[in-house]
């Protein structure tokens, strides 16, 4: 019988100073990691130039500082939704041996990234995982009008989790996992890969690589046009 997939992150509203571990994140960051390597140029110390990861809905911070310290030319960007989750990003930002975490940002991906600062063709890597299908589709349209117009040209976007493709779940436990959700929020619910290329053509973004995950996962690699 497959494993069940990252459901389980815990409730975040009685975390406010403390550094989190959320089980699946603990998981699943190593083999993010190894994708990651494939696609992530870093060559360089940490300086004005060095590319920018920006990472969308940080949740406990776990991933970029698991990922940060490989890849010590890349400047990491955490942000989050929930500001009773920056004491957790923060303290794994500090924490972070290569000191090239930034302190998180206050950030809803519905919004248009000007709003934070962010300046259009600017950002080298966008990075999202486990947001989209545990978000109204509003979120998911953000994240792809945004990574359309504030990355760099031919930049990546890098994004994890649960999908369906050609409007089929697989296998039950991901059958299950979207029942759940969508009892949970009815808004809620696995993302269809199709649906996420269309959206992305109608933003400049083309999927160029989809990697099956442990845990009936997967990563999916965008490119701007
Ligand atoms: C299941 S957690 C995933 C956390 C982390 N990326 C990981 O994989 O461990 C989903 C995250 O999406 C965030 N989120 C929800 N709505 C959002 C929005 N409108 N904009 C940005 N992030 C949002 C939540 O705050 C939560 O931290």
């Amino acid at each position: 019988m497959s494993k069940s997939n990252d459901l389980f992150y815990g409730s975040c509203e009685s975390y406010k100073g403390e550094k989190l571990i959320y089980p699946a994140a603990t998981r699943n960051q190593e083999p993010i990691l190894q994708v990651l390597k494939r696609f992530i140029i870093s060559d360089t110390d940490i300086n004005d130039e060095s590319p920018t990861f920006v990472e969308i809905s940080s949740g406990s911070g776990q991933h970029l500082a698991h990922f940060a310290p490989h890849f010590p030319g890349v400047k990491f960007q955490p942000s989050e939704v929930d500001e009773n989750l920056f004491g957790s990003i923060s303290i794994y930002a500090t924490q972070c041996p290569t000191k090239n975490i930034l302190q998180p940002i206050l950030l809803d991906i519905r919004n248009k990234l000007s709003c934070y600062g962010f300046e259009e063709n600017s950002i080298d890597y966008m990075y999202n995982a486990n947001m989209m299908h545990i978000t109204p589709f509003e979120c998911t349209l953000g994240l792809f009008e945004n990574a359309g117009k504030y990355l760099k040209s031919e930049a990546l976007m890098i994004t994890y989790g649960p999908y369906s493709k050609d409007g089929i779940i697989t296998p039950q436990s991901n059958i299950d996992f979207d029942i759940s959700l969508r009892q949970r929020d009815p808004l809620w619910g696995l993302r269809d890969i199709n649906d996420l290329v269309r959206i992305g053509e109608e933003n400049n973004l083309s999927l160029i690589d989809t990697i099956e995950m442990p845990s009936n996962n997967k990563t999916l690699i965008w490119k701007k046009d």
